[in-house]
């Protein structure tokens, strides 16, 4: 069985992500960790992750990067973003997120375009959503619980600047795939947000 949980940053989605894969005994990979390590190993490097060769080069990261709790930082999400944007970039990682959402067993993914572009054929998608306020508000609330001196309205700015770069790119843009269950959290709390996406995917597999 696989599952495909795609949405906008901040969504939930990695949470929910977890949450299904616990539930069903499926192995978890959160794609967006694969294109942070490149946004991060592109600085390390002293390279510019706007410019394709220098992101490219980027993606021979050391698998330990992956564990580095820098890769959490809110600044990696936008050294990803920004990398994430170059075809080359997203054919270097595509082999690796194809390969796992295959495996024998199956597996749930989490990214932008796991329903659309690395497992079409997935046997449950959701597109896990939410208001761009409330994603800044939880996210605010996260980065303050960490201890990160931010203001709302940057953190607001960062979701927006986010969403407009994910969804506007030419290549495999953040995309609800046609046959995906639309979740939006807004208004839920994490445990009814869990709910409803096991039991859609247990509706959605019954017959298989
Ligand atoms: O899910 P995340 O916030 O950790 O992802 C960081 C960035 O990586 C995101 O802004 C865009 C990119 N990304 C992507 O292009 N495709 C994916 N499947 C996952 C993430």
């Amino acid at each position: 069985m696989i599952i495909a949980v795609d949405g906008p940053t901040a969504s939930g989605k990695g949470t929910i992500a977890k949450a299904l894969a616990e539930h069903f005994g499926l192995p978890v990979l959160d794609t967006g960790l694969l294109y942070r390590a490149v946004g991060y190993q592109t600085q390390l490097n002293h390279g510019d992750p706007d410019k394709a060769a220098d992101a490219l080069v980027a993606c021979d990261f050391p698998d330990a990067l992956l564990d580095d709790p820098a890769l959490r930082y809110e600044s990696t999400g936008s050294l990803a973003s920004r990398a994430s944007v170059h075809p080359a970039v997203r054919r270097a990682l595509f082999q690796r997120q194809v390969d796992f959402a295959n495996q024998p067993g199956g597996a749930v993914l989490d990214g932008r375009d796991i329903g659309t572009v690395i497992a079409p054929h997935a046997d449950a998608k959701l597109f896990v959503t939410a208001s761009a306020e409330e994603r800044a508000r939880r996210r605010h609330a996260e980065m303050l619980g960490r201890g990160v001196e931010i203001g709302y309205d940057a953190v607001l700015a960062d979701v927006r600047a986010r969403d407009a770069r994910d969804t506007g790119r030419a290549d495999a843009p953040l995309l609800r795939a046609d046959d995906a269950m639309l979740l939006d959290t807004s208004a839920m709390d994490r445990d009814a947000a869990i709910a409803a996406a096991i039991a859609f995917v247990t509706e959605r597999t019954k017959a298989r």
